[in-house]
């Protein structure tokens, strides 16, 4: 009987840390940047970066913490993003959520910035803090809070104004951030102050380097040590020592765009194969850097949908553009979004709806199901497992001529000269179709014409592989191999490589110095030798093949869509280690499934945790001991071993039983949410529109005798309310006409007392609009109310400095009720409760809107209902109204099960214009407009509890 135990985790870590450094470890000089560093742990030379004096590829994705109001998923992104051989999160942070009333910081539940610090940590995930104050990001105002529009100093600029308001914000989250830095023992590594600065400037405007280095400065005073870098993409703030100077340099990169209307619509060749020759002009003593790069694409109100968006961005659009990345030689790279979430809660920008899912590899609902996941995994893996990369860089990329004899592939070698191993990306460039070719490789062997034993390679338009030359694995060199390597790892008593090709493509693996090749299982794989090589030659199939190269080298051949289940997981290691808390030397591999998280080691048991989405063979491949017993989520697996030292055994998946109530079916109260139409509405505590001026710098010209921009009295998010007083002097049947600003498909409607007497639908890219309205005849000496509703989505970006959009107002810009002096109306308006001292503490400053219903907190749980009326959504309003439903539900879940959840409003089929928002447990995680889109909201939750 095999015995299989618990050891404490303690003597685990102390194993650990005995255990030594493999080649790719070895501690090199370190190069410095031109400025004296403030740190060493985080150095760099022109190749790369170094942490703890060892070269790295920071090889990450962009994840927003207040895109998951859920603290308890932020582990689970980190960790699937780490599962994926992503090794840091880009990540900005929101100012417009942080400190929603000038001077009240408040960071603490869902917007908790040191818990998601730590538990990057936890996973392993370096982080590159991009605290703004600007983002851009799609956010409302760009990451600026509302109460900027007061401010007469023009944005992102150094007029102290402006510097000031910036203050609070930058010393909390700065102090916060800094405590996090790898320095303290933490996961920052790089800090990126500000966004895309140079991408435009009003008349009268230009770089203004002043207010660069305050900002710089302003951050340096919080504690902040780590290596500064842009992603401002032209040639000013270079690394170096003027005003306004980076340590390191790096520039965006999003070449197909952001219209996801056509998304099949692209062509390899559009690639641009001279990224590194353009960094080099730019920054030559500087890693090179892409801070963004395109991981999916944002969607407009009424746009194609991000189901379109992840096609335009797949597996074959990451083939292609991240191996040109590669090919580009990057050594910092971060993709753009790699998990999106969600706009819940007004914190999007007008132009984008609730959902931020980006069609990115991780989609909102947090699954893995898009093949872009799986693709990126291959590729990330690759550029990790590859130490010769991190010295290499790239020759001018070939057409057809030295490589091949195939016009339409382009090749570009990226070559390391320490090691002479040579990359050699290729490309088809041709529109579709299927190229076979010969590849002229340059070896130390002289240049091999290759496949030599039999067959053709083959390459797809829409595709790009890596093929090596002199590529080492543990003591053997990889003379040349056309097959991609997934990964390849090194043990003390074995080495394992996993080499991956399209199916039925022929591939070839040399091996130098003609070890013993022997067949451990599979079939199909020639074996021959040549000048002193050993040679495979094989057709890749859904059946693999596992070969022993000497004595001790594992090499699995298999296809892609195989590879796609195979995992490298990284083992508990010490704050020392390259990769925060875990080591990077001899990580566990895993052919296993849906997702593999993490791996522990305690003797020779192996404990494993993972997701599982069918019955699942869990096999260890490679594993820096000889493994005995296997747990899975903690029960242990029935495994058998191998003929090559893996163990395996099959985990059983149940499948759950879920039983969702039908909304239909559910008990629904119902509210009357405009109470303000009734005659005996007293809006006696409403704000008085007094104001007769205002600080704007976007609109400084007021065209009404008082200021009715809500942000001149304070509100700044969501619906708006404005009444206007006036008493009849005639009983003229004259108009009512309305400038209305609400941001890109705001929508309006507007009652004369209790009489509606027009709507405004919006449309996506109109951010204001001009009303008219006929007015139904008047007593004259009556007081009459304009009620005007403004369902308004946001400020503007602030991309443009000086041009101060984000200040663009909401509200009214201009009212003419005919017959009447602009004066002759006295107006009140009202928005969330108590404005920016917002009461919702827990769920921040932007959740709630201003009607009835959100002033009175019907929204959140357990609302006063039981004498509202009896009435479904479902069934809906007769006529215009504003209307609240509420109702509960249990969801019983099973438990431990990790299940997604979405709303879908099939609202095309309804012929009347509405408007709605959804509101879960006081969340709002949906806005909904007839003919915008989306139709589905997801939840972001977690039904693990
Ligand atoms: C970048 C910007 C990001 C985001 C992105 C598009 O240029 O830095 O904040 O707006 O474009 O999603």
């Amino acid at each position: 009987m095999r015995l299989c135990s618990f050891a404490v985790l303690s003597s685990l870590i102390l194993q650990i840390t005995a255990s030594s450094w493999s080649p790719r470890d070895a501690v090199e000089t370190t190069q410095l940047s031109k400025r004296a560093l403030l740190q060493d742990i985080v150095t760099w030379d022109a190749n790369s970066l170094f942490i703890h004096g060892k070269r790295v590829v920071i090889y990450g994705g962009e994840f927003h913490p207040f895109r998951l109001p859920v603290p308890s998923l932020w582990l689970d992104i980190f960790q699937k993003m780490r599962s994926m051989g992503y090794n840091a999160a880009s990540v900005y942070w929101d100012w417009a959520l942080l400190e929603g009333q000038q001077g009240d910081y408040s960071a603490s539940g869902v917007f908790d910035v040191g818990l998601f610090l730590d538990l990057a940590k936890q996973a392993g995930m370096y982080i590159i803090a991009r605290p703004g104050p600007y983002i851009n990001a799609e956010v409302s105002g760009g990451g600026f809070p509302g109460w900027l529009q007061r401010n007469p100093a023009h944005l992102r600029t150094n007029e102290t104004g402006f510097l000031e308001a910036t203050y609070n914000y930058i010393n909390n989250i700065g102090k916060t951030i800094s405590d996090a830095q790898i320095t303290n023992g933490g996961a920052v590594i790089l800090f990126q102050p500000e966004n895309e600065y140079l991408n435009g400037f009003a008349t009268g405007f230009s770089p203004n380097v002043y207010y660069v280095q305050d900002v710089e400065d302003e951050w340096r005073n919080t504690g902040i040590v780590m290596p500064y870098t842009d992603n401002y993409g032209h040639d000013h703030f270079l690394p170096g020592s003027g005003i306004g100077a980076i340590d390191l340099y790096g520039s965006d990169s999003y070449p197909q765009g952001f219209s996801c209307n056509d998304p099949y619509n692209w062509l390899s060749s559009d690639v641009q194969t001279n990224e590194y020759q353009m960094f080099e002009i730019e920054s030559n003593s500087t890693p090179p850097m892409i801070p963004e790069f395109q991981g999916g694409s944002f969607d407009p109100w009424g746009g194609a949908g991000f189901g379109n968006c992840s096609v335009l961005t797949n597996e074959d659009f990451e083939k292609v553009f991240y191996k040109n990345n590669f090919a580009s030689a990057l050594k910092i790279v971060s993709y753009y979004m790699t998990f999106g979430g969600t706009n819940w809660g007004n914190l999007g920008y007008p132009l984008g709806y609730t959902s931020y899912d980006y069609g990115a590899a991780i989609t909102e609902n947090r699954e893995l199901t898009r093949a872009k996941y799986s693709e990126a995994k291959l590729i990330a893996n690759f550029w990790q497992a590859s130490p010769a990369y991190l010295t290499a860089s790239p020759e001018k990329a070939q057409s057809a001529a030295i490589y091949t004899t195939q016009a339409n592939l382009t090749v570009t070698p990226v070559i390391d000269s320490n090691s002479e191993t040579g990359f050699y990306v290729i490309r088809h460039d041709g529109p579709e179709g299927t190229t076979n070719y010969k590849l002229n490789l340059p070896t130390s062997k002289g240049i091999i014409q290759i496949p030599q034993i039999q067959g053709s390679l083959t390459l797809v338009a829409k595709d790009s592989k890596i093929h090596l030359a002199d590529y080492a694995i543990g003591s053997y060199n990889v003379l040349y191999s056309s097959a991609e390597i997934f990964t390849q790892q090194n043990y003390s008593k074995y080495s394992v490589a996993v080499f991956y090709g399209g199916l039925t493509e022929t591939h070839e693996l040399a091996f130098s110095g003609a070890p013993n090749a022997t067949i451990v299982s599979g079939s199909g794989v020639t074996v021959s030798e040549i000048d002193g090589a050993t040679i495979l030659n094989w057709q890749t199939s859904s059946s693999r093949k596992v070969v022993q190269i000497g004595s001790d080298l594992y090499v699995y051949l298999i296809d892609r869509n195989s590879a796609y289940n195979y995992w490298v997981t990284y083992l508990p290691g010490t704050d020392s280690d390259p990769f925060g808390t875990f080591s990077t030397s001899q990580p566990v591999v895993i052919n296993g499934g849906y997702l593999i998280r993490n791996t522990t080691l305690s003797g020779s048991s192996l404990y494993v945790t993972g997701d599982l989405n069918t019955t699942t063979t869990i096999e260890v491949i490679g594993a820096p001991s000889s493994l005995s017993c296997l747990y899975f989520n903690g029960v242990l697996v029935n495994t058998i071993t191998g003929t090559a030292p893996t163990l395996s055994g099959q985990v059983i998946y149940n499948v759950p039983y879920i039983n969702l109530p039908s909304l239909a079916s559910l008990n629904w109260k119902s509210i009357d949410s405009l109470p303000e139409l009734s005659s005996s509405y007293d809006d006696s505590l409403w704000t008085a529109a007094v104001l007769t001026y205002t600080n704007n710098t976007y609109r400084p010209n007021l065209t009404t005798p008082n200021s009715l921009y809500a942000s001149d009295y304070g509100y700044n998010t969501g619906t708006l309310l404005f009444r206007g007083h006036f008493t009849a002097t005639g009983s003229e049947n004259g108009t009512v006409e309305l400038g209305l600003a609400g941001g890109e498909a705001f929508s309006s409607s507007v009652w004369l007392n209790s009489t509606f007497i027009g709507s405004y639908n919006g449309v996506a890219d109109a951010s204001s609009a001009n009303v008219s309205y006929g007015l139904p005849s008047l007593t004259t000496g009556d007081s009459y109310v304009v009620n005007v509703i403004i369902d308004q989505t946001g400020f503007e970006e602030s991309q443009t400095q000086g041009a101060d959009i984000m200040k663009a107002p909401r509200g009214i810009l201009s009212y003419n009720v005919s017959g009447y002096a602009p004066s002759a109306v006295s107006w009140k308006l009202t928005g969330n409760l108590h404005g920016e001292a917002y009461e919702d503490r827990a769920r921040g400053p932007l959740n709630e809107g201003g009607m009835f219903a959100e002033r009175q907190g019907y929204h959140l749980p357990s609302p006063p209902s039981s004498n509202w009326t009896s009435s479904s959504p479902l069934t809906g309003t007769s006529g215009p109204g504003v209307a609240f439903y509420s109702s509960s539900l249990d969801l019983a879940l099973p438990a431990g099960y990790d299940v997604p959840l979405y709303f879908g409003f099939p609202g095309a089929s309804n012929t009347s214009n509405y408007r709605c928002q959804l509101f879960v447990n006081g969340w709002q995680f949906g806005k909904y407009g007839k003919s915008f889109g989306p139709y589905f909201q997801m939840l972001p939750f977690d039904s693990r509890r």
